[in-house]
């Protein structure tokens, strides 16, 4: 009879010795000694052969063998997940959610470039680039612009240093001389780019900003055609095809003319935009004068054409309603962040 109680302890004495080290141990583990089939079940039955007196303790014993097996592998669950999660900790786990990638957004100035020149480009222009340092001459001189212009002070110019030729161009026009002394008529242009005046910077005015060039040259453009030209583009950048043109002086062009657009006063922006008077200017324009197709090669006689050129900026400062300029040329990703929705 106590070969019966031998056992039992041999089995209690194998289980406490038990050391799984992987999950599929602990599975054999499991179906020796807690399985439909275990090594314990048959020790009940043993029971029968086992002296009266002894029945209590023996059974007492196979449950011990039976809560030890239990507990054990409890217990080494236990320790082989833990050890599991630890050794996972250093891998990759690729059910991680990502880092979300944080979305770039268009530079306003950028969009309302885009938006401009589309409007022209689905009337027929192209686009033309010139460099941002020029010459004088194509700068000045070919713009028909005296020696002793004011625009030429060096008040306004930056001239690169040492330097009485190279310039940072002060607007887009010089790509007007460019295309002409390298193309002839029929021209329709658009050339959109950086220009540079020597100014204080202030929330309305920057010493670099952006302006978007016209020209059109070919047999028989009128000013009629100029502004028919510049009404569909009102029409299109601010909705309205209401525009004047008042007379003004440009040495390039002849006759030469401002253009405001009608943006009304019924609400408190358009009328401190348009000072109170309902009239937002947007840009110079004119014929161009015979002397600069001369200068650049183009026959007067034969040819005729309009140009203009406007500033980027102001348009963006309306469209976007930001209340200084110089939040353009910050890179700050607190405010280019809230253009995002914008294409
Ligand atoms: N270049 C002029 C300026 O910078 C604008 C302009 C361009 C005017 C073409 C007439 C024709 O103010």
């Amino acid at each position: 009879m106590s070969d019966a109680f031998e056992n039992v302890k041999r089995l209690i004495a194998e289980i406490a010795a038990a050391t799984p080290q992987s999950k599929d141990e602990l599975e054999q583990f499991r179906i020796q000694y807690l399985g439909s089939k275990n090594v314990i079940k048959p020790l009940f039955g043993e029971i029968r052969n086992v002296p009266n007196e002894q029945k209590k303790e023996y059974g007492q014993l196979v449950n011990e063998a039976k809560e030890s097996a239990e507990r054990k592998f409890a217990e080494l669950q236990e320790t082989l997940e833990a050890a599991s999660s630890d050794a996972g900790a250093d891998l990759l786990d690729l059910t991680r959610p990502g880092e979300p990638l944080e979305l770039g957004s268009r530079h306003p100035i950028a969009t309302t470039l885009n938006r401009i020149v589309s409007i022209f480009q689905r009337m027929g222009f192209t686009v033309a680039e010139g460099p941002d340092i020029e010459d004088d001459w194509h700068n000045f001189t070919a713009m028909n612009t005296p020696e002793d212009h004011p625009a030429r002070d060096m008040q306004d110019t930056f001239y690169l240093s040492g330097s009485t030729q190279l310039l940072l161009r002060t607007h887009t026009s010089p790509v007007q001389a460019r295309v002409m002394t390298s193309q002839q008529p029929p021209i329709r242009i658009i050339a959109p780019g950086r220009v540079y005046r020597n100014e204080t910077i202030s929330a309305r005015s920057h010493a670099q900003f952006h302006q978007v060039e016209g020209l059109y040259v070919d047999e028989g453009v009128s000013f009629a055609d100029m502004k028919q030209t510049l009404m569909y583009f009102a029409q299109e950048m601010f909705g309205t095809p209401k525009i004047r043109l008042r007379p003004s002086y440009f040495p390039f062009t002849e006759p030469s003319a401002e253009m405001d657009v009608w943006i009304g006063m019924d609400n408190e922006k358009n009328y401190r935009l348009s000072k109170g008077t309902g009239w937002l200017e947007i840009l110079g324009c004119g014929m161009v004068d015979p002397s600069v197709l001369t200068m650049c090669g183009i026959d007067p006689e034969k040819y005729s054409g309009f140009a203009f050129g406007m500033g980027i900026e102001r348009q963006a400062l309306r469209l976007y309603d930001i209340p200084d300029i110089r939040l353009f040329f910050e890179n700050d990703v607190r405010f280019l962040k809230q253009f995002r929705s914008v294409i």
